[in-house]
């Protein structure tokens, strides 16, 4: 198994679920995908990722963002800890979690570290693109929880950087102003960025962002 990298393929895969078998490609259609392991079902930080995530589904919807969750788990747990996932998180889990009991998806994603655990999956994050190419990747421990604001803040900085020529600093978030792309020359940069290019440094300009 081959490490995924940033501009691969995401690779396809049908699998039971919690909302029943499931084809990854057709599942995410044209949409952005958010694919992301958790250790265990039953497991306190597992149960506030799923709520908040299920919390944030809206806010993913309008970024045309489709999730899915996995763990090595099967589907009639899943099913059983939504429940207290509903109960205790104050949500409705509202996206499908993969029952990969034989590790097929886990491989193919290389989820398990058996540095760190030699059975479970680790946290990782992939956000793939609508033409299934990989564009983030993300690792954390069973001990840590993600951060869903994070994850948001990234989808909002690739879907600006795909269709402008810009990239976004440290920090940065919706609106707030970017950095003109290094490939383009000032002079340039001006008759592109209409409403304005900061030079700081000739190899750091700021522009508002284009699209607020
Ligand atoms: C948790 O979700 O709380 C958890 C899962 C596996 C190991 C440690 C913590």
């Amino acid at each position: 198994m081959a490490t995924l990298r940033l501009g691969d393929t995401a690779p396809d895969f049908t699998a039971v679920t919690s909302e029943g078998t499931l084809n990854f490609y057709e599942y995410l259609g044209d949409s952005w995908g958010i694919l992301f392991s958790h250790p265990a079902d039953f497991t306190p930080v597992c149960t506030t990722e799923l709520g908040t995530a299920a919390k944030f589904k809206d806010e993913f919807d309008k970024r045309n963002v489709k999730m899915m969750a996995l763990s090595v788990d099967g589907a009639a747990s899943h099913l059983e800890w939504i429940k207290d996932i509903n109960e205790t998180q104050n949500t409705e889990v509202n996206f499908p979690i993969v029952a990969d009991v034989e590790r097929k998806v886990s491989d193919l994603y290389d989820m398990i570290h058996p540095n760190a655990d030699n059975t479970l999956t680790v946290r990782s994050v992939f956000i793939i693109d609508p033409d299934k190419k990989i564009k983030l990747t993300l690792t954390y421990p069973a001990s840590t929880g993600r951060n869903f604001y994070e994850l948001l803040r990234v989808v909002d900085s690739l879907q600006l950087t795909a269709n402008h020529k810009v990239a976004t600093p440290a920090n940065w978030k919706n609106g707030e102003k970017v950095v003109v792309s290094p490939a383009i020359p000032t002079e340039e940069a001006k008759n592109i960025f209409t409403k304005g290019v900061e030079e700081v440094k000739p190899y750091l300009r700021l522009t508002p962002d284009p699209t607020a």
